[in-house]
């Protein structure tokens, strides 16, 4: 939550900034502000609402200058206001910082603070740290901000400038994430890697209590006492297109289609025909996954939707029991973990606290962790004790689409991966699912190809203030996942029942023309899915079927059917959330909604 970022060069530093928090407004847009030294002075632009808001401002005062910060805010202490923006900068003006994360003993360091004479002008935690850093300034502030992360408790990114030393800007962490932008005589700092990319392709990722120095003499990284670091320079590999929305109206639109790409980058090199499944990051040998005794499955939102087809697929394929637990609720239950318990964490920007927590809980009881991410050097990356990697390339939009996509197939090796160690599987029947697997992206495709029908759909039903989605087995997890991307992008109520379980209790909600979509993409459980579709049409409800080609004798118990490719029932899930994915979209597109940036939402949530 939240995103900074710093230029230190010899071009003028605002439309930089103001661009690179363009690339991070993803993180939050509750405010925006940039500070900027000019001519040994401090100047602070910052407003409440959009980054829109602050450059319609810096264009009637432009602020001049070759070093800045800047800093784009999702609200955690104190409302979005122009007070509680960022940048925030002690009494004189003189320092100003920007921070992403929270300061969990806020209150007790800004009662010290105002015991000392500090005052105090805004509601939020990250105004001690100007404050604090001003409290141990004495003409070095590389000094100053050492001290000062001393008394800070919870997580940090920051950046911070002073006039008193105009040519120099520091920037440290601890769990938020924080990158440098190597360029020519000019560095960047920034939450994200989007954010550089349009001027460097090369940065450090920095570990927690890394300082980076930039000043007129160059660049130095420093470990929390000060001591020169070397680190290795991260090439980025993506393409400058690949952040940006190429030709879509949304992020969200070009990132549904993206999946079939995103689907086939993650099989790569993992799923190859007549080849044993090989992990590059996953150390977990033949023996350790033979002695699992249980595998925990911990995730947030889309991602736990994800870990819901997890459960199934590994229990199903590698005969090893699963717990799913939703991360913010795990701790709270005292699970039972040991060396021979693995913890699976799913989270597409692998940053998220709920996520993070529980990995570092799994990890203080011994078990072993496997992080699925998207981001490279991400928390999650460097802390799980091995990596699989979601290639489905940045995703911008807060609705997360092709991240899911990739997590379920992330899944499906997992699950081949044990099953082929743990011999539950013939190599037959492994390599049945591979081919089926290497399908998908061709079949995304298609789907795509009819986005018109969902499209129409939405056209007469945008108006309805509630839905329900239904399916059974997969397809319920998939009902899941379609109901919350409705909610997320179009503010429609809806809820995600197992269609078996209507009849005990929600059935009374079904009246004359209650919408339902009902997936039914389940072989094994087609008829019985029929049988409750049914049990809600004579009830009134208007059922609105997604369902296999082929499978036309639905048609007579719906009020519509949508046919998609069949696929194996297990891989199923990539299939079918893709016309849901459809429909959230352009119902919110009919409803005049911010696709990309749903009201009260931030993309990566790094507070519990
Ligand atoms: C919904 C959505 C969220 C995230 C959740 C976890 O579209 O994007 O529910 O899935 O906040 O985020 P990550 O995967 O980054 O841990």
């Amino acid at each position: 939550m939240c995103g900074i970022v710093g230029y230190f060069g010899s071009k003028q530093a605002s439309p930089i900034l103001v661009e690179g928090l363009s690339k991070l407004e993803y993180r939050g847009y509750d405010s925006a502000g940039i500070a900027i030294i000019n001519e040994g002075h401090l100047k602070v632009t910052k407003c409440k609402g959009r980054l829109a808001n602050l450059e319609a401002q810096l264009l009637e005062e432009p602020l001049m200058g070759n070093v800045g910060i800047g800093h784009t805010r999702w609200a955690t202490h104190g409302k979005p206001s122009d007070e509680n923006s960022h940048p925030h900068t002690n009494e004189k003006e003189t320092i100003s910082v920007v921070h992403n994360g929270i300061i969990e003993n806020y209150i007790h360091l800004r009662e010290w603070l105002m015991s000392k004479g500090y005052k105090f002008t805004s509601e939020t935690d990250s105004e001690v740290i100007p404050h604090l850093i001003d409290f141990y300034y004495n003409g070095d502030i590389v000094d100053a901000v050492m001290k000062a992360i001393t008394k800070m408790e919870g997580s940090y990114a920051i950046a911070v400038i002073t006039s008193d030393e105009p040519d120099k800007l520091v920037a440290v962490r601890k769990d938020s994430p924080l990158i440098v932008g190597l360029g020519k005589d000019e560095f960047y700092v920034a939450s994200d890697i989007p954010a550089v990319l349009n001027h460097t392709r090369e940065v450090y990722l920095l570990e927690d209590k890394e300082f980076v120095v930039i000043s007129s003499d160059g660049i130095k990284l420093l470990d929390a006492e000060g001591e020169t670091i070397n680190k290795e320079i991260f090439h980025v590999t993506w393409d400058a297109e690949a952040a940006e929305k190429g030709g879509y109206e949304h992020f969200m639109l070009k990132e549904i289609h993206e999946q079939p790409k995103a689907i086939r980058d993650t099989m790569t090199s993992r799923i190859v025909l007549g080849e044993p499944i090989t992990l590059d990051d996953i150390n977990i040998t033949k023996e350790q996954i033979k002695n699992l005794n249980k595998i925990y499955i911990v995730a947030c939102g889309t991602a736990y939707h994800a870990g819901v087809v997890g459960k199934y697929v590994i229990e199903k394929l590698a005969r090893i029991p699963v717990e799913l637990d939703i991360a913010s609720e795990f701790k709270y239950r005292d699970p039972i973990m040991d060396k021979n318990t693995l913890m699976i964490v799913i989270s597409q920007s692998g940053e998220t606290a709920d996520t993070m927590s529980a990995l570092r809980l799994a990890k203080s009881k011994g078990a072993r962790v496997i992080a699925v991410t998207n981001v490279v050097g991400s928390a999650a990356s460097r802390e799980a004790d091995d990596v699989l990697y979601t290639w489905a390339g940045p995703e911008i939009a807060v609705a997360s689409t092709k991240a899911y996509v990739t997590q379920l197939i992330a899944m499906y090796i997992i699950a081949l991966f044990f099953a082929q160690s743990k011999e539950t599987l013939s190599n037959e029947e492994i390599e049945e699912i591979k081919i089926a697997m290497m399908e998908l992206p061709e079949k995304a495709e298609e789907v795509l190809k009819n986005k018109e029908t969902v499209q129409k759909f939405t056209a007469k039903t945008y108006m309805h203030k509630d839905m329900f989605f239904i399916g059974r087995g997969l397809d319920y997890a998939v009902a899941m996942e379609g109901s919350l991307k409705l909610k997320e992008i179009s503010y429609i109520h809806s809820d995600a029942y197992a269609a078996g379980e209507l009849k005990h209790g929600p059935i009374a909600l079904m009246e004359e023309g209650t919408i339902v979509i009902a997936l039914a993409t389940q072989e094994a459980v087609f008829d019985k899915t029929v049988s409750n579709i049914k049990e809600i049409t004579t009830r009134g409800a208007k059922v609105f079927a997604f369902a296999p080609v082929g499978h036309t004798e639905i048609e007579k118990s719906v009020f519509s059917v949508t046919y998609i490719p069949k696929v194996m029932d297990i891989l199923a899930p990539v299939i079918s959330v893709i016309p849901l994915q459809l429909l959230s979209y352009y119902m919110a597109i009919q409803k005049g909604c911010d696709v990309d940036k749903p009201r009260n939402l931030a993309k990566s949530v790094t507070v519990e």
